[in-house]
């Protein structure tokens, strides 16, 4: 598993980073007296910079929560913060692909413990994906419901269900998604500047919470990811 890692790593920077001396050596080169040339190519090369920088903060996120998976989060939060937050943030980005965000958020939801860093990170790369891998165009709903007894326990907690329509995910795939470095559609994701690592990042915080991600998809319908939280007790 960890040869694996490193390997995973190592091949998801080189290429960036192959880009980047490939373009160097052009703009030293044949591009040397082509000022649009060189406008061009320094914007490749910017983003080639940004996904290397992407790549290194989820590393970075992923290895701070799989070291703290198992200490307990000591926070009482509000939820509906947090994903108002996220909501508002993302729709500029959806927006862009001409898509709005739903929120559809019951008054009186009972608070939870959490890290409310983390679960905005959850909320954030659920949100991102649906508007990445969502049709254009169309809306996404984030609903959120109480619910008496969560997945895997028999306590009572909060469902938060970020759901977008599109292409979807094939059944035989859905397993997988939250492996690093696992991508259903690996153009589509490098299109978007996806890293592969988004969903890693969330099922190990939602492990910290000792929630439960369930993943469902209808190819070329709808695609939700529901989030279960036990309420705060006390
Ligand atoms: N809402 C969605 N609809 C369709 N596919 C999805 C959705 N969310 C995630 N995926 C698939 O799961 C893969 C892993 O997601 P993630 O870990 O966030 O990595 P990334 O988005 O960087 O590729 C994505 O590459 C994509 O193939
Ligand atoms: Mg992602």
């Amino acid at each position: 598993m960890r040869a694996d890692f490193v390997a995973n790593v190592s091949h998801e920077m080189r290429s960036p980073l192959s880009s980047l001396l490939g373009f160097i050596e052009t703009l030293r080169g044949p591009a040397r007296d082509d000022p649009e040339a060189t406008e061009r190519f320094l914007g490749i090369m910017e983003a080639e910079a940004q996904r290397m920088t992407r790549l290194i903060n989820d590393l970075l996120a992923l290895s701070k929560v799989e070291t703290e998976e198992h200490i307990r989060p000591e926070n009482v939060i509000e939820l509906g913060a947090v994903l108002r937050q996220v909501a508002a943030t993302q729709s500029v980005r959806a927006k862009e692909r001409r898509m709005k965000i739903d929120l559809n958020l019951p008054e009186g939801l009972p608070n939870v413990t959490g890290e409310a860093d983390e679960l905005t990170q959850v909320f954030q790369n659920l949100v991102v994906n649906a508007i990445n891998y969502g049709r254009p165009e169309s809306a996404i709903r984030v609903e959120v419901s109480l619910r008496s007894v969560i997945p895997g326990t028999d306590d009572p907690g909060i469902a938060v269900a970020v759901i977008n329509q599109g292409d979807g995910i094939p059944p035989t795939e859905i397993p997988r998604l939250t492996e690093r470095f696992y991508r259903a559609d690996k153009g589509r994701s490098r299109k978007m500047g996806g890293t592969g690592l988004g969903l890693a990042i969330v099922k190990h915080i939602i492990a910290r919470h000792r929630g439960y991600l369930d993943i469902e998809s209808i190819p070329g319908e709808e695609t939700s990811f529901t989030v279960y939280l036990p309420q705060s007790i006390g």
